[in-house]
């Protein structure tokens, strides 16, 4: 243990370099070094990774080396020569055969998400998403900037849909939904288009990307169109009552700031915009994990 100080300074640089440690992570993925891995028969030296995915020698070296100090890759020496494979964590998340990949959220967070945020300072003082900024696109038609091309929305869609394999299963039997023979999980233009008629409306990460006013609008809409003794779930990562934590739901709040109109909330903002909307017998999942849900009924 070192002194106080010793421990602040040490806890400034963590910080400032954490975009070290994202980029690492960011260009071992796009490299194709966890697949790469996966596939070879016995843990490879440098050299061979090397070789194999067209990289210089000196770069991957001290790329695998950082990435085996962050528990990414397994390292076990030889007659003196490294050898890397991938951990129970690269394996899982990383690797694209695996059913539980990441890979594509990684590359959303790598070559979208981190360019806002290098707007963020910006963002702060005009309270506004940095499309602009990032990619010299107009931030007024969020969904023009969101989806800029063809490629942008794919990648959107399916990062999205990373996140689902890992939290879509536990989150889906929070609650019973048996009693709701027609399920609508609604996503496009809900603003503008008519609602399917449905039993249960599934509103997965999309209030977050809204303001309270936008919210209430879209709540309305699907109230209206709700049959009697159907209802609404709502699925957020959710901020403590007091705003204050957790750390990820409060980065994700400022990534909502950086590329959207919203902005993450506590379960009581989420109750009072459903109740305003004519929404009653509002009921909290208290999964307490990234995502939880919220149930509530015409
Ligand atoms: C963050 S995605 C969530 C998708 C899905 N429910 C999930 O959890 O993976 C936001 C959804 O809002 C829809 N949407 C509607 N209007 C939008 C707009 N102006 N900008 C961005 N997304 C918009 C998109 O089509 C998309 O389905």
């Amino acid at each position: 243990m070192g002194s106080p100080e010793d421990q602040a300074f040490g806890l400034l640089s963590e910080y400032a370099n954490g975009f070290m440690v994202s980029q690492v992570l960011f260009a071992a993925c796009d490299l194709g070094v966890f697949d790469l891995l996966a596939q070879a028969p016995e843990p490879l030296g440098a050299a061979a990774v090397a070789a194999r995915l067209g990289t210089s020698g000196h770069g991957t070296e001290l790329l695998l080396d950082a990435c085996a100090s962050l528990r990414l890759l397994a390292v076990e020496t030889q007659a003196g020569q490294a050898a890397y494979a991938n951990t129970a964590l690269s394996a899982a998340y990383l690797v694209s055969a695996s059913p539980t990949s990441q890979l594509d959220m990684l590359r959303y967070l790598g070559r979208t998400t981190y360019l806002c945020w290098a707007h963020l300072a910006e963002a702060v003082r005009q309270g506004r998403n940095q499309y602009g900024q990032a990619f010299g696109v107009p931030s007024g038609d969020l969904f023009a900037a969101v989806y800029r091309s063809e490629g942008e929305r794919l990648r959107f869609m399916r990062a999205l849909q990373d996140v689902w394999r890992v939290h879509g299963r536990r989150l889906m039997a929070t609650f019973d939904l048996s009693t709701f023979p027609v399920i609508c999980d609604l996503g496009g233009d809900f603003f503008k288009d008519p609602l399917p008629e449905a039993d249960l409306y599934i509103l997965a990460r999309v209030l977050h990307d809204w303001t309270d006013q936008a919210c209430s609008q879209l709540l309305a809409r699907v109230h209206q169109a709700c049959r009697a003794g159907g209802g609404v779930l709502v699925v957020e990562s959710l901020l403590d009552s007091d705003g204050r934590g957790p750390l990820p739901t409060q980065l994700y709040s400022l990534n909502m700031l950086v590329q959207t109109e919203g902005r993450e909330r506590t379960p009581a903002q989420y109750h009072a915009l459903l109740a305003a909307a004519g929404f009653r017998d509002i009921q909290d999942g208290g999964t307490r994990g990234l995502y939880d849900a919220i149930l509530a009924r015409k």
